[in-house]
């Protein structure tokens, strides 16, 4: 008698694990995301961590997910798009590779009413402004810069090694289309000098946050400017890892004659930082961005009310 109890009690659980599946198979929305670019190092952990979540945490079967590669480029990434509006999904979420494009990509969408989730890339807020069926997940990209620039300031010798009175520093920047890479530049500087800091820019160019083109860049300012560099920004993490290859191929150690400053929290990076070869990064968000982007996603694929911006928080990281 007790195996027959038993026994029916098993198949109840599974039919109600089939039945439980089957109707998340069912309801789950097909979702299209396109991210700027699978090559870019901080956008991978995110996008594998948004599959990861939709799929595992969120029950979005595998099938009902298309994601692809905007390979840098805005014309393909545009195919891309068109190709989810033919197909029909229910919602797109969208690294865009140019935010200059975004006006276009909402009214597409909203002809065809499929709401559209922005991630890492913020449009403007004319742009965000024309359509309701719209949001944006990111983080507050001045936040990030305001943080590398309190982590200098706040260093025994406030950012000044060779005791000129300034601040004398060296910009690689992201992607200048791009607002992380915008923000981050103009705050980080703010931060020094509502510190109360003197500063002075030696050297400011474009490494598209690519680790070789940071470790060049970061070469060509410490030829030039050898000793009078006291810290070099890097707009992210890649850059700042070829910087720091850089800094020891020219002999320089960082804490002791140069500050280097990163933004992601790669692990790599926070392994420099904890070696003291990095003076200190900001973590961007990749868990807390990518979650509340799918969560987001299936609320708006559902027709729930969603707000028109989610902020998720930087945090310093230095040794400390
Ligand atoms: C930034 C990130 C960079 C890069 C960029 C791409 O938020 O810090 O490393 O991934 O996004 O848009």
């Amino acid at each position: 008698m007790k195996k027959l109890v038993a026994l029916v009690m098993t198949l109840a659980l599974c039919l109600t694990a089939l039945c439980g599946v089957a109707s998340a198979e069912a309801t789950a929305p097909r979702i299209g995301i396109s991210i700027y670019q699978y090559a870019d190092n901080f956008m991978t952990l995110y996008r594998e961590e948004l599959v990861r979540y939709l799929t595992e945490e969120l029950g979005v079967p595998a099938e009902n997910i298309t994601i692809v590669d905007g390979k840098n480029d805005q014309a393909e990434q545009t195919n891309q798009i068109n190709n989810f509006i033919a197909d029909n999904v229910d919602v797109m979420i969208l690294n865009l590779v140019q935010t200059s494009s975004s006006a276009s990509v909402i009214q597409a969408a909203d002809a065809a009413g499929i709401p559209v989730v922005f991630i890492n890339r913020e449009p403007s807020a004319e742009d965000m402004a024309l359509s309701d069926n719209i949001t944006y997940v990111g983080a507050h990209a001045s936040q990030s810069g305001t943080f590398q620039g309190e982590i200098v300031a706040e260093t025994e010798n406030k950012g000044d090694f060779n005791g000129n009175g300034t601040v004398d520093y060296v910009m690689i920047m992201g992607d200048p289309e791009n607002v992380d890479a915008q923000q981050r530049t103009e705050y980080s500087i703010k931060a020094l000098e509502d510190a109360g800091l003197k500063v002075n820019k030696l050297f400011e160019q474009r490494g598209d946050w690519d680790q070789t083109k940071g470790q060049e860049l970061a070469a060509t300012a410490l030829t030039q400017f050898g000793t009078d560099i006291d810290v070099i920004f890097c707009n992210n993490d890649a850059m700042a890892l070829g910087a720091a290859q850089a800094i020891a191929d020219a002999g320089r150690v960082v804490g002791e004659d140069i500050y280097l400053l990163g933004v992601d929290a790669l692990d790599e990076a926070v392994e420099l930082v904890n070696e003291g070869k990095m003076t200190g990064t900001v973590l961007n968000d990749h868990i807390g961005q990518s979650h509340t982007a799918a969560d987001v996603a299936l609320k708006i694929a559902a027709g729930e009310q969603i707000e028109k911006y989610y902020w998720v928080d930087y945090v310093k990281v230095t040794a400390e």
